[in-house]
C-alpha cells in the first residue's frame, strides 16, 4: 500500500474497473483511499456506455465519504479539477467544461467521469484522462483529445500527482467557503451557457436555453414551457 497526498493508494497493473476495485478495497479498509490501474478489462462510463481504455491514460477511482445533498457539488467539482488539471499540461489550449462534468480540450474530449454509490456513506469518483492517445470515436458525438494529442508530453503519475493537488485543494476550499464562489469559477468556462441546448435523458430529449447552475448543481433550462431543473441528462447542441 502507498500514499499519495493524502490518500492511501493502490496502482494495479490491470484490474476490470477501478471504480470496481476500490469498491472492494474501501469496503475492506472502511477509510477513504484510491485505486489506480494501467489497464482496465472492462471500464464503464455514464449511462451504460464503455471507457475505451488505452494504456498509458490514466483510470483513478477515489472512495470518500460524502452526504448525499453534496453529490451534485462533488459532480460539478470533479469537472473543474479536471479541468485545472488539464489547463496546467496545456497552457494555451481552449478547455471548457461541459456540464455535468466532461471537459472538452480544443472541442474533444480528454476526459469522462463516473459517480457510484459505494458501501455506507462513500460515494465512488472515477475518472479516465486521455494522457497519451485518445480513442477515435465517441458514443457521445463530440470529438476526442489527449494531453499528448495538444502537445503535452507527461505521463499518467504525473498526471494523477497533479490531479490530486487539484482535488485537495477544490475540497479544502469548498469545505471553508462553500459551493458558490467555486461555482462562478465553473460557469466562467462553461461550454454553452447561455446557448441552446438539448439534454438527452433515460426516455426523452429536452431542449432550451442553459440559464445558469444551479446552487446544487444541477443545470437550469429555460425552454417555452417555463424554467426547469435539470438533475441527470447528457447535454449536446
Ligand atoms: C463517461 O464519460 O462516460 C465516464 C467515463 C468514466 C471512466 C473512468 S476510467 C476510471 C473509472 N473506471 C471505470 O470503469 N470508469 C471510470
Amino acid at each position: 500500500m502507498n500514499v499519495i497526498g493524502e490518500w492511501l493508494w493502490q496502482d494495479l497493473e490491470e484490474t476490470t474497473s477501478t471504480n470496481d476495485a476500490v469498491k472492494i478495497w474501501n469496503a475492506e479498509l472502511n477509510q477513504p483511499c484510491l485505486v489506480t490501474a494501467k489497464r482496465q478489462s472492462k471500464a464503464r462510463g455514464r449511462r451504460g456506455r464503455s471507457w475505451i481504455s488505452e494504456e498509458g491514460n490514466l483510470f483513478m477511482s477515489f472512495a470518500y465519504q460524502a452526504q448525499l445533498h453534496q453529490l451534485g457539488h462533488l459532480v460539478i467539482l470533479s469537472g473543474l479539477a479536471v479541468w485545472q488539471t488539464v489547463k496546467h499540461f496545456c497552457p494555451e489550449a481552449d478547455i471548457k467544461v461541459k456540464w455535468p462534468n466532461d471537459v472538452l480540450a480544443e472541442g474533444g474530449k480528454i476526459s469522462g467521469i463516473l459517480f457510484e454509490r459505494g458501501e455506507n456513506d462513500y460515494w465512488i469518483m472515477g475518472i479516465g484522462i486521455n494522457v497519451v492517445s485518445h480513442p477515435e470515436k465517441q458514443a457521445t458525438g463530440y470529438g476526442t483529445a489527449s494531453l499528448f494529442s495538444l502537445g503535452a508530453r507527461t505521463d499518467r503519475l504525473c498526471v494523477l500527482k497533479q490531479f490530486i493537488a487539484e482535488w485537495d485543494t477544490l475540497l479544502q476550499r469548498y469545505r471553508v467557503e462553500g459551493f458558490l464562489k467555486l461555482k462562478q469559477s465553473w460557469l466562467d468556462k462553461a461550454l454553452n451557457l447561455g446557448q441552446k441546448v438539448k439534454i438527452r435523458q433515460e426516455k426523452e430529449i429536452k431542449e432550451g436555453i442553459f440559464k445558469n447552475l444551479a446552487d446544487d448543481g444541477s443545470l437550469w433550462l429555460q425552454s417555452e414551457k417555463g424554467i426547469e431543473k435539470i438533475i441527470v441528462g447528457d447535454l449536446f447542441v
